[in-house]
């Protein structure tokens, strides 16, 4: 696979989110979740994606099963900050009430933190180390601050942020390098095109979009409401829900009219269409899946045309928010 940068490091311009292998999505296994992790580094895609808040730590509990024989392969990236509530234990939790979280960003949970993640994943250093959401009641200096204490102790390599404002990055970057940031970015979700996406270019910061297959709409295989089991985070989402779902499709025959051309798959053009907005874009789809993977990491090869392109960026908004109420509140961008 092409490769692209984050802070020194060339990684495969295709990475691996693994948030969906123990939270959010439903189905999959955990021994399918283990084939793709293994599967994902013989095809080059060694960036990996986790957060604490990852199925309150199985997520990265999953991910040391691997880790443990093949660490010096993977680009391991990793969150904090999302303070989630242990009480509720299932994905019905998580439809009826939302996204239960506080956000903490103070040196003294940061500290914490780290070492559970070290811990659980089982590695003496996390390469990529984000602030998932941006404590509003704690600077964003005080944050990074502490943050850049744990690359002086050797516990992370790279600094990064997510879902922060191009005025946070700004200010974040000056007390210490921020190599990535991550935020939802998509052909339905375009939020920071014209302020962060062309400040980290700037600043020599790589983006990391993350749902860039539209949380799988965009592959055209969710095709209606009730085809999201019962437990599936996304019955929560506004985008998914109602007229929304239904109005929505349109965005995905656009996309299918481009794939058709090129006897690809919609998630494959979607995927294009985000390494073409920039060659600091490293998306990092997410699934648990050796099938969808693979085609994943095949989008790698597909180039779009100008034409392809124009189409794909005349797309109009989606109808509904990307997050349901109490997640948007949390969004600084
Ligand atoms: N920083 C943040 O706040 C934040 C928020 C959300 C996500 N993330 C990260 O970003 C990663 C990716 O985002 P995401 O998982 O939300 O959304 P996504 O990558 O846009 O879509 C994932 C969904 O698409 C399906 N899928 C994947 N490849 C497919 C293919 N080739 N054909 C058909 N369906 C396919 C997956 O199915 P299966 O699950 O069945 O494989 C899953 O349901 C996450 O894993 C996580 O690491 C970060």
């Amino acid at each position: 696979m092409k490769q692209r940068k984050i802070g020194e490091k060339l990684v495969g311009e295709i990475g691996l989110g693994c948030m969906g292998m123990s939270f959010a999505y439903s189905g999959g296994s955990e021994a399918e979740s283990v084939q793709v992790l293994h599967r994902a580094l013989e095809l080059g895609s060694n960036f990996w994606d986790t957060a604490d808040m990852y199925g309150a730590g199985k997520n990265e509990t999953l991910l040391s099963q691997v880790l443990k024989d093949r660490r010096s392969e993977v680009f391991l990236a990793s969150k904090f900050a999302n303070v989630y509530d242990r009480t509720l234990t299932s994905h019905q939790d998580l439809v009826e009430q939302g996204v239960p979280y506080i956000v903490d960003g103070t040196p003294a949970y940061i500290r914490k933190c780290i070492d559970l993640s070290l811990q659980r994943l089982g590695v003496e250093q996390i390469d990529l180390y984000y602030q998932h959401r941006v404590d509003p009641r704690t600077p964003i200096e005080e944050t990074v601050g502490a943050m850049a204490e744990l690359v002086k102790e050797g516990k992370v390599k790279y600094l990064g942020l997510s879902e922060a404002s191009e005025a946070t990055v700004r200010r974040a970057h000056a007390i210490h390098p921020i190599t990535a940031v991550q935020s939802e970015f998509s052909l339905w979700t375009r939020d920071y095109e014209a302020t962060v996406i062309p400040a980290c270019k700037e600043l020599g910061i790589a983006f990391v979009p993350y749902s860039p297959l539209g949380r799988g709409f965009l592959t055209g295989e969710i095709k209606k409401f009730e085809d999201l089991a019962a437990d599936d985070w996304r019955r929560n989402n506004p985008r998914f829900i109602g007229e929304n779902f239904d109005l929505n499709l349109k965005i995905v025959e656009i996309v299918k009219s481009v794939s058709d051309r090129h006897e690809v798959n919609p998630g494959q053009v979607a995927l294009a269409w985000v390494l073409a907005q920039g060659d600091h874009l490293v998306p990092i789809p997410g699934t648990k899946r050796v099938k969808y993977l693979e085609e994943n990491v095949a989008a790698s090869d597909l180039v779009l045309s100008e034409k392809d392109l124009e189409e794909l960026s005349a797309i109009q908004p989606p109808q509904g928010d990307r997050y349901p109420a109490a997640a948007m509140a949390v969004l600084e961008g």
